[in-house]
């Protein structure tokens, strides 16, 4: 099964618009990999280009040992001979043949025996959830049903790479966390290479094998989504993956320690980061602590607001004019306006510099699938 790999690939439109720029991406084979990023950074014109749907206006794609598109030789294979299996935002169903018949449209084209094809519709229409309508005319179908029998109709081809485009944007909230379980079960049975595109942090983190994290058209970060998470590459990263959002603190370092009005943190030994008069702090919302006295390293802050989910406590609290979020699993149980004291945990601090670059490095982790 082919790696897929793109060598400083972009895609302009006119001299001053890119969608794509300079994107250089391996992407390994067997992985599930993600391209992530807010709407317009360029994520479908990315999986256009490896389809063959889009022509980029620089760089080179290889599809394993194909050369896929190359602007110096003159290249560019077409979408069908590229051995991919694709599912975009839009997709078109025929309204005029019933759900089965959509689905087994590409299995008659390659002649696959008929008792053959049966199990595998079968198979797929029951993992989707649409065995109860596969006699339905796909325009009778919701749209959620539609993007499923989209999704099926690739599926059922057993496609080495497969290439979805928000392919779960229609389904409910259930529905939705249902296909997420299935097509990552899909994944680890089958080993094929899925692309996958969204902009939902939360799909990325729970499926990926690998997450490509892209703003303006440019590759931010490559990496396992825990990596992504725990170790951000710059500012962007940090702030975009992870529910609630980052805590970020603009203070300056000062002989080892962040300052900022209302906190002094002594930063881990291992990092020992330049003196800079403007960086900013990170810290995710499960990795502070609420303390009801005070000592040494904590922070005095005041509650402003009590958010229980029933799992857990969300805890609003205000340091030095600047809010902060705590998730606490256990209590203690905080009362509005009190004083409490916060605690950082040194390892899972995060500090950039002014130009958002990520100043704590780290640490390698190799990036096989
Ligand atoms: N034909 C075009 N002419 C000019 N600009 C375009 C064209 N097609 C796309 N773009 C621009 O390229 C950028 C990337 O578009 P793309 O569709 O790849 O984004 P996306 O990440 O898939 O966003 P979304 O999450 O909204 O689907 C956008 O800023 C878009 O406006
Ligand atoms: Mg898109």
């Amino acid at each position: 099964m082919p790696a897929i790999k793109l060598d400083q690939v972009s895609r302009a439109y006119g001299k001053q618009v890119y969608a794509v720029r300079d994107l250089t991406l391996e992407i390994p084979d067997g992985s599930f990999t993600t391209l992530l990023g807010p709407s317009g950074c360029g994520k479908t014109t990315t999986l256009r280009m490896i389809a063959g749907l889009d022509m980029p206006t620089k760089g080179t794609i290889r599809i394993g040992d194909k050369l896929a598109f190359s602007l110096e030789e003159g290249k560019s294979l077409a979408p069908a001979k590229r051995g991919l299996g694709l599912v975009f935002q839009s997709y078109a169903l025929w309204p005029h043949l019933t759900v089965a018949k959509n689905i087994s449209f590409g299995l008659e084209v390659q002649k696959v025996p008929r008792a053959e094809a049966t199990r595998r519709i079968e198979q797929v229409a029951t993992a989707l959830q649409i065995d109860g309508l596969l006699g339905r005319y796909t325009s009778e179908l919701s749209g959620g049903q539609q993007q499923r029998v989209a999704i099926a109709r690739v599926l059922v081809m057993q496609p080495s790479v497969l290439l979805l485009d928000e392919p779960l944007s229609n389904l409910d909230a259930t529905l939705r966390m249902d296909m997420r379980a299935e097509l990552k079960r899909l994944h680890q049975e089958t080993g094929a290479t899925i692309i996958y595109v969204t902009h939902d942090q939360l799909e990325a983190l729970t499926m990926s094998t690998h997450i490509a994290l892209m703003q303006s058209g440019r590759l931010q970060q490559f990496a396992p989504p825990l990596e992504v998470y725990a170790h951000p590459a710059n500012q962007f990263a940090a702030d975009f993956l992870g529910n609630p959002r980052i805590n970020l603190l603009e203070g300056s370092v000062e002989r080892g320690h962040f300052k900022c009005a209302g906190l002094d943190l002594a930063l881990p030994d291992t990092v020992s980061p330049a003196d800079t008069p403007t960086a900013t702090l990170g810290l995710r919302a499960e990795e502070l602590r609420l303390h009801g006295a005070s000592g040494p390293g904590l922070a005095e802050a005041r509650v402003t607001t009590l958010l229980p989910t029933g799992s857990d406590w969300y805890y609003n609290v205000e340091l030095a004019g600047k809010s902060l979020i705590v998730r606490q699993n256990d209590g203690p149980q905080l009362r509005l306006g009190e004083t409490v004291h916060v605690e950082a945990r040194p390892e899972s601090i995060k500090l950039f510099a002014g130009d958002g670059r990520a100043l704590l490095a780290a640490p390698t982790v190799p990036m096989g699938s």
